[in-house]
């Protein structure tokens, strides 16, 4: 089984990383092949809406996205972790999933050729912020959780792991409880995706 974590922040050695990390070794010790898309790194252009893909399933876009949906077509789950940057998901997080677009057809039904690699795959979500209030480490969740709802039938939540009153580089790895919480969530992914 295969688990992907797929960082949103530039910030290398940040809280979102330093989670994702410890989700994805929650996944590798309960069993899982997992890797890790650190989406700064490649070049992922937002979707610009030409509607080729409704008719191809491929985008005309020739950057890196095609590698990373190959990546999500692969794996059983997805741990995305991301920090809120004004009141949303980065811009990184932000243009690779408007290309999720290039599954889907003119009618946002997706193509019948990825159905088979989409059942069941589960879709999980870590995000921080600086401010106190968890509804606004929430934000970044809130666009999975709703994608998820709207396919229903095939998509499964993995879980999400909301973190408040982080903003300093790295300072999420003094908190062992948070830490322990991220690698259930990996470890978690694992044991719903068999
Ligand atoms: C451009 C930018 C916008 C941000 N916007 C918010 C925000 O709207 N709300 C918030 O609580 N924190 C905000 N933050 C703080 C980050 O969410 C916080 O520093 C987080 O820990 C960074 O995560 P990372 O270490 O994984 O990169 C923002 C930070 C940056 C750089």
């Amino acid at each position: 089984m295969k688990i992907l974590g797929v960082l949103g922040s530039p910030r290398r050695g940040g809280n979102s990383d330093i989670l994702l990390d410890e989700a994805l070794r929650g996944a590798s010790e309960a069993g899982a092949e997992v890797e890790k898309i650190v989406l700064d790194k490649l070049q992922i252009r937002g979707c610009r809406d030409c509607k080729s893909c409704n008719n191809t399933g491929r985008c005309i876009q020739e950057d890196d996205m095609q590698q990373v949906l190959d990546k999500v077509l692969q794996s059983q789950g997805i741990i995305h972790s991301c920090p809120v940057y004004f009141y949303s998901m980065t811009a990184q997080m932000k243009a690779y999933l408007d290309r999720w677009c290039a599954l889907y057809d003119e009618k946002w039904k997706f193509h019948n050729h990825y159905l088979p690699r989409l059942y069941g795959k589960n879709i999980a979500v870590i995000t921080v912020c600086g401010d106190s209030d968890i509804k606004m480490a929430e934000l970044a969740i809130d666009p999975f959780r709703k994608l998820v709802r709207a396919e229903t039938n095939i998509f499964k939540w993995g879980g999400s792991l909301a973190v408040p009153s982080v903003d300093v580089k790295g300072e999420v790895q003094q908190n062992q409880k948070v830490l322990e919480k991220a690698y259930q969530l990996g470890w978690q992914m694992v044991e719903i995706s068999k």
